[in-house]
């Protein structure tokens, strides 16, 4: 089975998976390709690539040729441009430590359920990405004027009528300094189902923005409309009630990340025998910093500061602990809560909509305290 699924890669470093789900990963889907990272390997600020999430919408390329793969860069541009690894090797290289998360990262807890992978926890990894500046290409084709948005394709192999992964970013988020046209992760070539040869990397954006198996880059003067697009990734303008539909032209695009923290231990349902306990997890928030996180083991009624770790970097998760005496046996539900420099505070309930995306509410674990 394992060598059926290989596909035929040249220069990958290939530290990665490659049964799913060897390295202890959650399949979520083995057609197209979907792993989720356990709640246990929440345990190391930077994320092994083989435990890092890997969200597919179809089949990765089947091959691709290291010398051959070219970027091609045009649209609203003076100079066309056709670049390959050797050509982005020689340009100046910048690192930028990101939180990952896909934006239906907890859609497995949406209530009324909705359609789609049912993640909890770990769809949501972080890592150093290494590469040329996106707005540096940018620069040397040139972007004219009507340049207000950068489209990216990926090389996915596409099943039957399924539309091609192909969505765009604002031209401001294309430019700044820290939106990468990605090479490296966590210090080696990225690995395939990470999108080798590169990707973009847009920071503190939903997963969804850095396109994976990059081939085209594309200026355009407006949003590109597509299925990724359009109903794909967006969210309702207004609150709609819970299991409703939503209208598609009452939407907007999702961009950033929101706050939200997550309990990585003790796991849901464990049963605890001892009265002392440290409760850890990570807390996120996209393009903001989480300020504080805060626990409770009432229900919500008291919450107490959690100490945040020391390892941080713009967008990217702080871990945190809390060293808690359950006061008597018992069952009991812990719960973290973060908030960010912006003032957002992760709410009790998530904002729903059909699609579970954005799913930050309060996390909360139960667990029995035997002794
Ligand atoms: N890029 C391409 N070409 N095809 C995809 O299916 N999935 C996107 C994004 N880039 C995807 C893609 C989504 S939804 C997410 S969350 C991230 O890749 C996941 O990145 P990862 O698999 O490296 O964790």
């Amino acid at each position: 089975m394992a060598a059926t699924l290989l596909p035929r890669f040249t220069s990958a470093d290939e530290p990665s998976v490659v049964v799913p789900g060897e390295a202890g990963m959650i399949v979520r889907s083995a057609r197209f390709l979907d792993l989720e990272m356990p709640p246990e390997f929440f345990s190391s600020w930077l994320t092994p690539v083989p435990h890092f999430f890997v969200r597919n919408h179809m089949y990765e390329p089947s091959t691709l040729d290291a010398a051959e793969w070219r970027l091609s860069i045009g649209g609203e541009v003076e100079t066309p441009l056709s670049v390959g690894l050797k050509d982005l090797a020689k340009m100046e290289s910048h690192t930028v430590t990101n939180t990952l998360e896909c934006a239906g990262n907890g859609r497995g807890f949406q209530r009324p359920k909705v359609p789609g992978v049912q993640w909890q926890r770990g769809a949501v990894g972080t890592a150093h990405f290494t590469s040329p500046r996106l707005r540096d290409l940018l620069l040397r084709a040139g972007v004219k004027p009507t340049g207000k948005h950068v489209m990216f394709r990926g090389l996915d192999e596409i099943p039957g009528k399924v539309p091609p992964f192909i969505r765009s970013i604002p031209i401001e988020k294309a430019t700044h300094a820290d939106t990468l046209v990605a090479t490296r992760m966590n210090g080696t070539s990225l690995a395939r189902h990470h999108g080798f040869p590169a990707r973009a990397l847009v920071p503190g954006w939903i997963g969804a923005a850095s396109c994976k198996w990059l081939t085209e880059i594309r200026i355009l003067d407006h949003e590109f409309e597509g299925n990724f697009m359009k109903p794909g990734y967006r969210m309702p303008n207004h609150p709609i009630s819970p299991g409703s539909d939503v209208n598609p032209e009452d939407t907007h695009p999702i961009t950033a990340l929101g706050v939200k923290s997550i309990i990585a231990q003790p796991g849901d349902g464990s049963t605890i025998n001892s009265r002392f306990l440290k409760i850890r997890g990570a807390a996120w928030a996209g393009e903001a910093a989480v300020t504080r996180v805060h626990i409770s083991s009432d229900g919500g009624t008291t919450w107490r500061a959690a100490r945040l770790g020391s390892q941080q970097a713009r967008y990217a998760w702080r871990f945190w602990e809390y060293d808690w005496s359950a006061p008597m046996t018992g069952n009991f539900t812990i719960m973290s809560r973060a908030t960010d420099d912006q003032g957002n505070t992760q709410p009790q309930t998530a904002t729903w909509n059909p699609s579970g995306y954005l799913f930050n509410a309060i996390d909360q674990v139960n667990i029995h305290v035997s002794a």
